[in-house]
């Protein structure tokens, strides 16, 4: 069978009208937020958390998929194979649908409709009394994670975690900012942490995973070019570092005997700065930074703050972090502070499979004109859920320009245009896969 030919039948049209669809339920998901009026935040186990997977669940119903939330709030839906039977392992499409706080619209969501534009694109219309069904040798599934970010609880990469199998048994007792605990807001969404172990996928049920996301870095734009294959997402490591120093007097205090946590916690975000700035594809960022007492009249005792330490590789990640801690203890020695780190979230850096960027390159080369270079392959700044997958299948990734490399910010944007020749690569690259499969 020609795959190609399948999906060269369907008009630019249909995938216009797919993208503009994608962008206006970016619209109409964004109003689920914690915060009208503002950006949009949407964390792990909210009201809307909830209220968007009510939402795609139905879009997923209306495509002819089966739906399910599973163990860990994941909005999951499948749709069979033409000769398949119900068990027959599936190609898993999707992104997160959780937002950082004061969030672009597009961030994980456009990848979530995305996926769904593609089994729209990809489906046969449903006899009479036949539930629809994909003509490919393998299910679809299109998985809405529910916590990519980590911004209710500080760990990253809960809901894909749970997918993958790897709930660790400890982040049950991990707070929120109110200071509940993740097992009650399982509770609280209806969720039974009993069950937790339900929401994992065997190797065996998955042929691979697919995600097309929005690069959130400037390269596509700089280059002018709508999509990338991406070769690898970066590695990862979260740190809370707390400095402790002695709240005193304001007024009385002399310089020489202050012991400021605040001034060591600045030392050290612009350590944070030097070192990764002299590395290459280091990237270091202090995102938080809180006082204590937090008074205008007292010398800060304790300062607490947060690093996100990213690289391309594991092992020069770790370097800089030795680096870093080196430092941290030159400067808190200097200040006569002392300094500690918790480690609150680790990720190595993965690799997409050779063949899944395979067809990912094919598939957006079936959108350019003939004679047209290669497609950019780019490796990912930003974590993925693709991280927490690549433990149980292989993962490959598709992505489209940002302009200005703007998000995790409410300016953040992608064009119809980019929208459209990613639902039409992403599509392809179904197609390429299905073909290798026979
Ligand atoms: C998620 O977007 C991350 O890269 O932190
Ligand atoms: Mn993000
Ligand atoms: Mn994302």
């Amino acid at each position: 069978m020609n795959e190609h030919q399948r999906l060269a039948d369907v008009s630019p049209d249909r995938i216009f009208a797919a993208a503009r669809r994608v962008v206006a339920r970016c619209d109409e998901l964004a109003r689920a937020t914690a915060t009208p009026g503002a950006g949009i935040e949407r964390v792990y186990l909210s009201p809307e958390h909830a209220r968007v997977n009510r939402l795609v669940a139905e879009w997923m119903r209306e495509i002819g998929m089966a739906t399910h939330q599973d163990a860990a709030g994941n909005q999951v839906g499948r749709i069979l194979p033409f000769y398949g039977d119900p068990e027959a392992p599936a190609l898993l499409l999707g992104s997160h649908l959780d937002t950082v706080p004061n969030a672009g619209r597009f961030d994980g969501i456009a990848g979530v409709l995305m996926a769904l534009e593609v089994v729209r694109l990809l489906r046969a219309p449903a006899g009479s009394g036949r539930p629809a069904r994909v003509p490919l040798p393998f299910a679809l599934e299109v998985i809405a994670f529910s916590d990519e970010e980590g911004t209710r609880f500080g760990k990253a990469l809960l809901g894909s975690a749970a997918s993958a199998g790897g709930w660790h048994d400890e982040w049950w007792g991990l707070t929120d900012e109110s200071g509940v605990t993740l097992r009650e807001a399982f509770l609280d969404f209806g969720l039974d942490p009993g069950r937790i172990g339900e929401a994992a996928y065997r190797p065996d049920q998955l042929v691979g995973y697919l995600e097309a996301h929005i690069e959130q870095g400037p390269e596509l734009d700089a280059r002018g070019e709508s999509l990338a294959v991406v070769s690898s997402i970066a590695s990862a490591r979260r740190f809370q570092i707390t400095i402790e120093g002695e709240a005193r007097h304001a007024g009385g205090t002399p310089y020489e005997t202050r012991r400021d946590a605040l001034l060591g916690a600045s030392e050290a975000a612009l350590a944070v700065e030097r070192i990764c700035r002299a590395e290459h594809h280091i990237i270091g960022t202090v995102g938080q930074l809180e006082t204590f007492p937090g008074a205008v009249n007292v010398v800060p005792g304790e300062a607490r703050l947060s690093l996100d330490l990213r690289g391309e590789f594991d092992d020069s990640r770790d370097k800089v972090w030795d680096a870093i801690a080196r430092d941290l203890d030159a400067i808190m020695g200097r200040r006569g502070l002392r300094w500690r780190a918790r480690e609150i979230h680790s990720a190595p850096a993965v690799f997409c499979a050779p063949l899944l960027q395979d067809v990912v390159r094919a598939g957006i080369m079936a959108t350019l004109p003939a004679g047209v270079d290669a497609p950019a392959t780019l490796f990912s700044r930003a974590g993925h859920d693709g991280m927490s997958i690549a433990d149980i299948t292989d993962v490959g990734m598709l992505f489209m320009r940002n302009p200005g490399g703007i998000s995790h910010h409410p300016d953040e944007f992608v064009s119809v245009n980019d929208v459209a020749a990613g639902i039409w690569a992403f599509a392809e690259a179904v197609l390429h896969l299905a073909g290798e499969h026979h």
